[in-house]
Parts: C-alpha cells; structure tokens; sequence
C-alpha cells in the first residue's frame, strides 16, 4: 500500500463540533490507524486573518482544539500535532508562492467570498484574509502532502494548491507534490437549527466537548419538520437534521430506516426521534469525552505534545523550504567553490 503524507488542520477560533468531524475528522483518524504520515495543524496564522485584534482567542482556543485532536484519537505517538505559527518555513513558501498567483485568481476563490460576504468585510478585506489560500498552499505543499482530509468547502483551497505547486514546478523544476482531497460521504452536517451549515458563529452546533447535559438540551431543541404539528400528522425527512444526524451517527441503518417511514406516514413524536438520536450521540460522544478527561488531567503533557510535535514539523517542512530555495536559485550559501 501507498504511504501517504497528510496535511489537516482547523483555525482554533473554537471548540471542534460533530460537523468537523464528520468533515474531516474522522478520516483523520481512519489514515492514522492505516498507517499514513499525518501532520495536524493548528492554523492560528489563517485563524489571525481574520482575528487580527482577537489574539487571546485564539491563544485559548490553541489547547482546547489539540484536546478535541487527542480526545477523538489523534495519537501523538503516531501523528504530529503542531501550531502554524511555529513554523517558519511556511510564511517563507507563501511569499514565493505569492509570485504564482493573480489577484484575480484569488478574487475568484468561492469559499473566500463567501466568507467574506459572512464576515461582512465590505471594502475593508484583509491582505492576508484575500490571500490565505496561498497560505494554505504552503501549508500542504510544504509536507509534500498528497491526501487532505477535508469537507467540500476546502475544494478550492486544495485546487489553489495544485495550480501553484504545477506553476513552481513548471519554473523551477519538480520540488513540490501535487495533493488530492479525501471527501466524506456527506461532507456537511446541517445546523441542529436546521441551516445548510453546522458552526459556532451561527449557534448551532453539538461541540465534541458539550456535557451529556449540553447535548441533551440541544437535542431537545432541534429544528424538525415545522409542518409536523401533530404527532398523527405525517412528517418529513428530508431538510430535517434528527434524521440527518442520525444517517451519520446511528449504526442500525435498518432501524433508521424504520424510523423514517413511521415519520413520513404520521403517528411518530419528534420526541421519540429526538430520544433515539440522543441515544446514539451519547454512545459517539462519551468515549471521546473520557478520552479528554484524561488528557486535560495531564495538560503539561498536552503542551509538550504540541510544542514537540511543532518542533518536528518546523524540520520536515524547512527540508521542502530549502530544496525550492535551491530550485530558485536562492541558495547563496552555494555560491562559493
Ligand atoms: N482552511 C481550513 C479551515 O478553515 C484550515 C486549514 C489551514 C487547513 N491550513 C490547512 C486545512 C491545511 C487543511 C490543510 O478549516
């Protein structure tokens, strides 16, 4: 089998929720146990972007996403967990890499303009906001990174990359890899509000981290089918997040099969729905919230973790750093016979 080597990571701007995880979390996990090379990034450069007067965010949100990493089983005996901002070859590969980019090209990013519509930047965009495509270009082209686990939203991201890396080698002969991205099945978990997309800033979200009675409380407020007033009334399926949430999180496909029929036909509490999906995202959560009791036991530990595992990857991506400063001819130390 092929080794694979893959970059992921997430802004740490909050606590990690179940759509990260069936976004790219997951697959994480599943390529570390098949043995790949994972570097996991806690992107507080791209997280600054857009937080530049908000540091201490992001400072708090650092340990609390590498604990939601070790809590769903990032093993660091396995995999590396490291902060952006440590390693210096990266804002080093974006300035380069800037040269191989158009504004143009960068204005036509859809998740970038999306996201700027989101934040309601209007004229005042950020540089390095606009540019953090090509930021995320050094990230994953600075591991020679071929698979990146991530939701759809991140497509344009990985397109941005490949264009770039095909550019530099083009120039400067074959130093960086092209990376492919590794899609879930159902990249986008919708919000328990019932909107297209699950995240902090919109309130809608099941943290990994919420307590059994955070959840609870979250469930029992979710957004169903307005028109299934009556429990006799029959009620839709589809644009309806329990049943979203439980074709991800519940293993008896049967069962929920079951359930959506008895739905759609009338005569089924959104209650009950409610109770089962509460059930299955217990069985899901619970295992990873022992996992993080443990860890921030330790937190001493949990820093070392990522301060070494920065240490680690600040070596192999200043290796990449090099061999495409040799390739530019930038490598003066080789100038003398
Ligand atoms: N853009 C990603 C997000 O918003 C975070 C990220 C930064 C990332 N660098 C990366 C993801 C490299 C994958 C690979 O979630």
């Amino acid at each position: 089998m092929k080794k694979h080597i893959i970059v992921s990571g997430d802004r740490p701007t909050g606590p990690l929720h179940i759509g990260h995880y069936i976004g790219s979390l997951q697959n994480r996990v599943k390529l570390q146990e098949e043995g790949h090379t994972l570097y996991i990034m806690l992107a507080d450069v791209q997280a600054l972007t857009d937080n530049a007067q908000n540091p201490e965010k992001i400072r708090e949100n650092i340990v609390q996403v590498a604990l939601d990493y070790l809590a769903i089983g990032i093993n660091p005996a396995k995999s590396t967990i490291f902060i952006q901002s440590m390693i210096p070859a990266l804002p080093e590969l974006t300035i380069y890499f800037l040269n191989l980019v158009t504004i143009n090209r960068l204005s036509r990013n859809p998740t970038v303009k999306t996201e700027i519509q989101q934040k309601k930047f209007g004229e005042s965009i950020p540089a390095g906001f606009f540019m953090y495509p090509v930021s995320q270009a050094a990230d994953i082209a600075g591991f020679k990174a071929d698979l990146v686990p991530v939701g759809e939203d991140q497509l344009p991201m990985i397109e941005q990359t490949n264009e770039i890396v095909r550019s530099f080698n083009r120039f400067y002969g074959p130093v960086l890899v092209e990376a492919k991205p590794m899609i879930p099945p159902m990249a986008r978990l919708p919000g328990t509000d019932g909107q297209a997309k699950m995240s902090k800033s919109l309130n809608n979200a099941i943290f990994l981290s919420d307590s059994s009675d955070q959840v609870a409380k979250k469930v029992r407020s979710m957004y169903t089918d307005p028109g299934h007033v009556r429990v006799a009334d029959p009620g839709k399926v589809e644009g309806n997040p329990v049943f979203a949430y439980l074709d991800v999180f519940d293993p008896d496909k049967t069962a929920v099969t079951q359930l959506k029929e008895h739905y759609q036909r009338g005569g089924l509490a959104d209650t009950i729905v409610k109770g089962r999906l509460l059930e299955v995202l217990e069985a899901f959560l619970t295992p990873i919230r022992l996992r993080r009791q443990e860890y921030a036991a330790n937190m001493d530990y949990v820093i070392d973790v990522i301060l070494q595992g920065s240490h680690h990857a600040a070596t192999v991506a200043d290796t990449t750093l090099q061999q495409a400063k040799q390739a530019m001819k930038l490598d003066y130390h080789r100038m003398k016979k």
